[in-house]
């Protein structure tokens, strides 16, 4: 997807904008910028009719914004949409839900994006357990948006391999870090956006510093390449044709994700669940 550099600088605020922002802030609010663009331009195409230009809010708005909301920015898209208005009645899930039930009945606002990037990592011939960690990658911002590659691999512990985990949990250090001997230079746009003098937080910092020296180093690796060149709205992907990946690598619980009694059962019942207080 081509991104207008210069919208989307000016919408934070100009340079002296994105100073002001926190570095995991700024990526965050690219991150959903790109993945807002994509559902939006994807639901255009649907329905025939052209988008008008979005209007971003600057950096000042943002910020004077925290306290006007009734929710924090690092709170899922399932819990809250983003798109304004009520949310609305989900349809029921199966008595035992497998995953590609949840993509489509409860990740509405993420499967787009890590089914395109599944598709990307596949066409690059990628190993099967990359390309699941591409399409596992960022579904956990359906409830928590926060740290969301520690929070991903948790989710999916008990049903994939260790490798597919380590690709998740560290996909979200290794966006700020290039990697010329992969063709992965560090984005123009996040030098345009970050000054070349950018330094990422201290966890980020050693996050990476430990991955880089890592046998695995390349599984996290290869998710942040298959991840950036992702959004590409006339690229429609289903999940169909990952199923036999997933049969392969994913241990799906045959009482359904949720009813397996596992450490993370509760997560997947809150996706399932999401209107149930208590
Ligand atoms: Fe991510
Ligand atoms: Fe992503």
């Amino acid at each position: 997807m081509e991104i207008d550099h210069k919208a989307f600088l000016d919408s934070l605020g100009g340079a002296e904008g994105v100073k002001r922002l926190d570095d995991e802030a700024r990526a965050d609010a690219l991150e959903s910028h790109m993945m807002s663009e994509l559902n939006g331009a994807i639901a255009a195409k649907k329905s025939g009719e052209a988008q008008p230009p979005k209007k971003y809010p600057t950096v000042a708005e943002v910020e004077a914004q925290i306290e006007t909301r009734p929710y924090r920015a690092g709170v899922g898209f399932l819990m809250v949409p983003r798109t304004g208005g009520n949310v609305k009645r989900l349809a029921p899930m199966p008595a035992n839900p497998t995953l590609a039930d949840f993509f489509k009945l409860r990740f509405a606002d993420t499967a787009n994006h890590v089914l395109q990037s599944a598709n990307l990592a596949k066409k690059n011939g990628m190993s099967e357990e990359i390309v699941l960690a591409c399409l596992l990658h960022d579904v956990v911002q359906e409830i928590m948006r926060t740290d969301h590659g520690w929070w991903g691999a948790q989710l999916f512990e008990p049903y994939v391999s260790e490798k597919v985990t380590f690709a998740i949990r560290y996909h979200q250090a290794l966006r700020y870090y290039a990697d010329p001997s992969v063709g992965y230079e560090y984005p123009d746009l996040y030098r345009e956006l970050f000054g070349a003098d950018y330094v990422p937080p201290p966890y980020i910092e050693a996050t990476y510093q430990m991955v880089r020296k890592h046998k695995w180093y390349m599984e996290p690796r290869m998710v942040a390449v298959n991840d950036l060149y992702a959004f590409d709205p006339n690229v429609v992907v289903t999940i169909e044709p990952f199923l036999d990946i997933i049969g392969r690598h994913f241990k799906q619980p045959k009482e359904g994700l949720g009813n397996d009694g596992s450490p993370v059962a509760h997560m997947w019942r809150t996706i399932s669940r999401p209107d149930q207080p208590l």
